[in-house]
């Protein structure tokens, strides 16, 4: 696997690997690889000719200051991975590298897709994820980008970048990838202590018993029942929990009628803040 740090160096390997006609799938991440990422990889690996890996801790997604300083940093455990996985290149530049020191941050807008759950709590997060994924698709130049869903609301703005900029990228999703015990895989987890590991599956456990009362109770006590559920569970602390629309995230207050919802939340466990979600297909 080569290792490229510099932005003008993935610039010409890319651009000689289109010229030879080669197809080039991205897995933009922030490193301290698992499970949800090496499968990105490992479809990526399949559906391209060649597959590149991005990691780069975004400091301009973060908005909290301790957050982006203790994110795990993993890169030599991360490139034994990358190599097991086939990927064959491994972009991973500095800060100053991608954030010249001049630099004016870009204002990006995407209206009601940023007003709920993680643009209302995270200011500035998705212009940052935004940025760099602007950024990514430019020097990359793929063909095919691989997200998760464990980051619903990120797809969607994803989504949105690419046709509000005419990207000419293909973008492929993939589900949430989930320890045995139900908690989805995270790089963050790595930042619990053991009483917190034990807590945090309850976030998964209390999207499940909200699907299973989806069509019994209305949403607002559905929405009041999680409350209640994770205010038991010692050192969780909901931040929001929502009902919906899987493609605009829109919160949908009567689920009557409806086809399908997502639902997400995001808690305070212990030192990290943790989001999870799941799909709920109404009609089966
Ligand atoms: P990061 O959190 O490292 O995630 C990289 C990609 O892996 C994202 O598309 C994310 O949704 C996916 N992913 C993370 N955990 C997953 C899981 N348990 N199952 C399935 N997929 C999972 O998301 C980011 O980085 C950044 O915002 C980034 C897009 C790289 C921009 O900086």
């Amino acid at each position: 696997m080569e290792i490229i740090k510099q932005v003008h160096a993935i610039r010409e390997r890319v651009q000689a690997l289109r010229c030879s006609g080669k197809t080039i799938g991205l897995v933009p991440t922030m490193g301290a690889l698992h499970q949800g990422h090496l499968q990105l990889l490992k479809a990526s690996a399949q559906e391209n000719d060649i597959t590149v890996c991005s990691i780069f801790v975004n400091p301009t997604q973060f908005n909290n200051p301790d957050d982006y300083k203790l994110y795990p940093r993993t890169l030599g455990e991360d490139t034994a991975l990358l190599e097991q996985v086939s990927c064959n290149i491994l972009f991973a530049p500095d800060p100053e590298e991608v954030y010249p020191q001049q630099h004016t941050l870009l204002q990006f807008s995407f209206g009601a897709l940023e007003a709920v759950m993680e643009g209302a709590h995270r200011p500035g997060h998705f212009n940052g994820v935004a940025t760099i994924v602007s950024k990514l698709f430019h020097l990359v130049q793929p063909h095919r980008a691989y997200f998760g869903q464990k980051d619903l609301q990120q797809v969607a703005i994803v989504r949105q970048l690419v046709q509000s900029l005419s990207f000419d990228v293909k973008l492929v999703c993939f589900p949430t990838v989930r320890e045995e015990d139900g908690l989805a895989m995270s790089s963050r987890n790595k930042r619990l202590d053991a009483a917190q590991r034990r807590a945090a599956p309850h976030l998964y456990m209390a999207l499940k018993k909200a699907e299973a009362q989806l069509q019994q109770r209305p949403v607002a006590a559905i929405k009041a029942g999680v409350a209640a559920y994770l205010g038991q569970v010692g050192g969780v602390e909901l931040e929001y929990f929502e009902v919906a629309d899987p493609a605009t995230l829109q919160p949908v207050a009567d689920v009557r009628g409806v086809r399908e919802v997502a639902l997400c939340l995001a808690a305070v466990v212990g030192p990290v803040r943790l989001i999870d979600n799941i799909l709920v297909n109404l009609n089966g």
